[in-house]
């Protein structure tokens, strides 16, 4: 695995805003093998990454952080993009299952403490699988939400012992659109809620459709949340 500096981040950023998606994951797996990973929740953009390392051949490992409150729509998904693209996504679960969250914290703590049920079912374990990587790839587009405007093709996100840990996005400037053309493009299959009206899906407790509005709009509905806090937690550059 090569070495980075973190200093030289800003003039790796210039230099992967010039490449293709598909050559941003060629640089990853060159730069960081094994030790690169990409995260999905089954969203058009993950699918486009997942599909996009495929068809390029680079067996870049890819992890979903199971909360145990994914929609079973959702995990149909993830078995039927297992068999298109003949990979194995890795399933990282919280510390504690649903039911011992609800003895040790008390019952559907997603409606009075999402922020804490976050925490606990999302944060946790995304930290927890970070020790495994050097570079987190993930599906973050600026165009998602206004808080998510100025998101970096390339950071320095932090694992829980604040050791850097590299953040790429390589899909960052795409648009909605651009996403869903390549997922028509290449028949590849998509989360069925999408045509029920689910712009953004997460876990069911707190996913709600929406018409128009920014994507992220039906994510946590009733609450100021905006961000499970996996991309704001352990920010660092
Ligand atoms: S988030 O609020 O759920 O984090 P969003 O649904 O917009 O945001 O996802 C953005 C990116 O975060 C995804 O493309 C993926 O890389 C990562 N991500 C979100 N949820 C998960 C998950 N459950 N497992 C793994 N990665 C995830
Ligand atoms: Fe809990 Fe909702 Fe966060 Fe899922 S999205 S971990 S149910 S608060």
């Amino acid at each position: 695995m090569a070495e980075l500096d973190p200093s030289q981040i800003f003039a790796l950023e210039e230099k992967l805003a010039l490449f293709t998606p598909a050559d941003r994951l060629r640089w990853a797996y060159e730069t960081f093998g094994n030790r690169a990973g990409i995260g999905t929740s089954f969203q058009p953009a993950g699918i486009v990454i997942m599909h996009l390392a495929k068809t390029s051949q680079l067996p870049i490992p890819a992890f979903t952080l199971n909360t145990g409150l994914l929609f079973p729509e959702t995990l149909e998904l993830k078995k039927k993009l297992e068999e298109f693209l003949g990979i194995k996504i890795e399933e990282v679960h919280p510390a504690q299952t649903v039911e011992q969250q609800a003895a040790s914290h008390g019952p559907e703590l997603w409606k009075r403490d999402p922020e804490k049920c976050c925490e606990l079912r999302k944060v946790d374990s995304l930290g927890k699988k970070l020790f495994e990587l050097d570079l987190w790839i993930t599906g973050m587009r600026r165009d998602q939400s206004a808080e998510r405007a100025s998101t970096p093709l390339l950071s320095l996100a932090a694992r829980p012992d604040h050791s850097d840990v590299w953040k790429l996005n390589p899909l960052v400037e795409w648009s909605r659109d651009q996403v869903w053309q390549y997922l028509k493009d290449h028949h590849l299959p998509y989360n069925p809620l999408h045509d029920r009206g689910y712009r953004s899906i997460g876990c069911w407790p707190c996913t709600q459709p929406t018409q128009g509005g920014d994507e992220r709009g039906g994510r946590w509905p009733g609450f100021e949340k905006k961000e499970c806090g996996i991309h704001t937690k352990n920010r660092k550059i």
